[in-house]
C-alpha cells in the first residue's frame, strides 16, 4: 500500500485510540465519536452514506481541513465514487469557500488519485475456486492439527498443508515476533532473510501496524521506495511478483509471528486469501 495512505490511517488509528483511552473525560470523546459515526451511517431513511460523505468532503473542504478532507476522500474512494463525481465535489468546494480553498484541492487531487491506483486489480486466479481450495484446506488442518499445541509443529504444518495444494505460492512461511525483530521461522521456499526489523519491509510494517498487507505488485514497491532498500519491501528471491502478510496474534492479543506468502505471479492475492489466512492464523495461534 502507499506509504502516503499509510501512515495516515495508521496516525489516525494510533491518535484515535489515545484519545478514547483516556479515563478522563472519555465518555464526552467516545460520545462524540458515535455521534459522528451514526450521522455518516447507511440508514433506510434519508440520505446514503456516499452522498453524505460527499457532503462531509465539500464541508471539510470549504473548512479547510486537510485531515478531515483525507479521511472523507477515503470514504468516497471506499463507498464508489466515480472520478468525475469527485471533480464536481471539488468545483463545489471552490465555488463555495472561494479561491483559498486552491491549495487544498491540490493536496486532495493527490490523494484521490493514489487511492485509484490502489483499486484493487482482480486476481488473475478464479475467486470461486480459490475459496473452494480454502475450504477444503481448512478441513484438512482440522484433522491435521487435532490436539497439536506445539506452534513450530503447527506453523510447518500449516506451510506444507497450503503450498502442497495452491500452485500460485511460491515462498511460504513464518517469521517469528522477537524483541528487538523477527527473526526466520519454519519455511518452505528459497533462502529467506533471516531477520527482519520491526517497521521494515512488508513483513516488519505488518508487525507493527498488526494488519495484514497485500502487495499486487512488488516491482511497484520497489520503486516506490527507491534507494530507501528494505523501507517498504525487502527482496529475498527477486523472481516474487506479489505477497501477501497476515500478523499471528495470540488469544491476548500479543503478536507471535508474522505469516508471508510470496507468488511468481503478479496480483495473486485478493481479500480471499487475506479472509482464509487470517481465519486459519486466528483458529490455530
Ligand atoms: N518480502 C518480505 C521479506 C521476506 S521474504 O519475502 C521471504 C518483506 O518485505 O518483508
Amino acid at each position: 500500500m502507499n506509504r502516503m495512505i499509510e501512515e495516515f490511517r495508521e496516525d489516525r488509528k494510533r491518535l484515535n485510540e489515545k484519545i478514547l483511552s483516556k479515563n478522563h473525560r472519555a465518555a464526552i470523546m467516545k460520545r462524540v465519536y458515535a455521534m459522528d459515526t451514526f450521522t455518516y451511517s447507511d440508514r433506510q431513511e434519508g440520505l446514503s452514506a456516499k452522498e453524505k460523505e460527499m457532503l462531509g468532503l465539500v464541508s471539510s473542504m470549504v473548512l479547510r481541513c486537510d485531515d478531515c478532507i483525507k479521511y472523507h476522500l477515503e470514504k468516497c474512494f471506499e463507498l464508489g465514487v466515480a472520478d468525475d463525481e469527485m471533480m464536481d465535489i471539488f468545483g463545489v468546494a471552490n465555488v463555495v469557500g472561494g479561491t483559498i480553498v486552491i491549495p487544498h484541492t491540490r493536496r486532495a487531487i493527490e490523494y484521490w488519485e493514489i487511492l485509484l491506483s490502489e483499486r484493487p486489480k482482480p486476481s488473475p486466479f478464479d475467486k470461486e475456486q480459490k475459496e473452494l481450495l480454502y475450504q477444503s484446506i481448512m478441513v484438512s488442518l482440522d484433522a491435521i492439527l487435532q490436539g497439536i499445541t506445539n506452534p513450530i509443529s503447527k506453523m510447518a504444518t500449516i506451510n506444507e498443508v497450503l503450498k502442497s495444494n495452491i500452485n500460485y505460492y511460491y515462498w511460504v512461511g513464518f517469521y517469528l515476533a522477537e524483541e528487538k525483530h523477527l527473526s526466520v521461522g519454519p519455511y518452505q521456499g528459497t533462502h529467506g532473510c533471516l531477520f527482519i526489523e520491526y517497521g521494515k519491509g512488508v513483513c516488519g510494517r505488518a508487525a507493527q501496524q498488526k494488519q495484514s498487507i497485500l502487495v499486487d505488485d512488488i516491482s511497484a514497491l520497489n520503486a516506490e521506495q527507491g534507494s530507501q532498500k528494505g523501507d517498504l519491501h525487502i527482496s529475498c528471491d527477486p523472481r516474487c511478483k506479489s505477497e501477501i502478510v497476515i500478523p499471528v496474534i495470540d488469544q491476548e492479543g500479543k503478536l507471535i509471528a508474522i505469516f508471508d506468502v510470496d507468488s511468481l505471479h503478479l496480483n495473486a492475492f485478493d481479500a480471499v486469501d487475506q479472509l482464509f489466512l487470517e481465519k486459519i492464523m486466528k483458529l490455530y495461534f
